[in-house]
């Protein structure tokens, strides 16, 4: 079977490092068409830097790598040093990436390569902020149908929220974006916090990426190393939830995980709870599912995929 056409929408952060090394080494099952930076953890120059940072390290310079939108669609934007570190990827030393970034911008890259493409054979994979997605939407609607999905990580409704009692990051970032998105009427899959919270890196997970004995396992195990101690003192959890890697081990291997297709609207006006995602898990409402709501995983399956893909590097 051909390998799936994604375009990876991100805003690298730790965990969307390792969710693109993932990608990247697993070339059969999909063709990476280009990588599309977003404001959200760090600003934008260093979320397109990181994301070349993270194409080499993977030993593929020739990815084609896109800064996006600088800011959400309305709002100031939040970042989240306090959790990735002043460059995104704190934890190990970074080198200074030698490939260059696009000219054109993320958001023509996705229109113009949607537009191009069959109908129906592009998944977009969002990891950050939609800011980016929902531009393109409404730059250019005509693409909407013919996307075959977006399968994104974000929200979250058992789980509560990560930067507001109520929102996830990548939600609350750009909640009029994620609104966009929900409604566009698009196959949507969501991995949130729900599923997210339940692929921590533990100590003997870590260890497998440092016993590898490359680059791409040390990078791996010093990022999770240092990603890992904020959520272990807020949540006194046994280590960090590695969120954007389950977007692609969705991809890869769909029955690692459960879900339900239900109806999940965004909050955009209420200061209490903007940026949640309003998750009807029990149906209580007539209103129309929109979206797979993805809400347990099997973790032991999804480190044993990701760490025998990063052992490929
Ligand atoms: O809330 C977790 C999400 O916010 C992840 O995508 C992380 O990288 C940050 O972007
Ligand atoms: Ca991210």
């Amino acid at each position: 079977m051909a390998p799936r056409k994604i375009i990876i929408d991100t805003d690298p952060g730790q965990d969307d490092a390792v969710a693109i090394l993932l990608a990247l080494a697993s070339p059969d099952e999909l063709d990476v068409l280009g990588i599309t930076a977003v404001a959200g953890n760090v600003p934008l120059a260093l979320t397109a830097k990181n994301a070349r940072i993270v194409c080499e390290l993977a030993g593929k310079p020739d990815v084609k790598v896109f800064a996006g939108c600088d800011a959400p669609l309305t709002r100031k934007l939040v970042t989240a040093e306090h959790v990735h570190g002043k460059t995104g990827l704190d934890g190990p030393q970074l080198p200074v990436p030698k490939m260059a970034l696009q000219t054109q911008h993320a958001v023509d890259f996705i229109i113009e390569t949607i537009r191009a493409e069959p109908a129906g054979s592009v998944t977009l994979c969002p990891l950050g902020p939609l800011t980016n997605i929902a531009t393109a939407l409404q730059r250019a609607p005509d693409i909407a149908p013919k996307i075959a999905e977006i399968v994104l990580m974000g929200g979250a409704y058992f789980e509560v929220g990560n930067i507001t009692p109520a929102a996830e990051f990548n939600i609350y970032v750009d909640p009029e974006a994620a609104d966009i998105v929900f409604k566009s009427g698009i196959p949507i899959t969501v991995l949130p916090l729900d599923v997210t919270h339940k692929v921590l890196t533990t100590r003997p997970r870590i260890q497998a990426f440092r016993d590898m004995g490359s680059e791409a396992g040390r990078m791996v195990a010093e990022w999770t190393d240092f990603f890992e101690r904020f959520d272990k003192e807020k949540y006194g959890s046994e280590g960090a939830p590695l969120h954007d890697p389950c977007v692609i081990a969705w991809l890869l291997q769909p029955d690692l995980f459960k879900g339900r297709q239900i109806n999940v609207e965004i909050e955009t006006t209420s200061e209490l709870t903007l940026g949640m995602t309003v998750a009807d898990w029990w149906g209580v409402t007539d209103r129309a599912a929109n979206a797979l709501f993805i809400g347990d995983v099997d973790a032991d399956g999804f480190f044993a995929l990701l760490t025998e893909r990063i052992r490929r590097l």
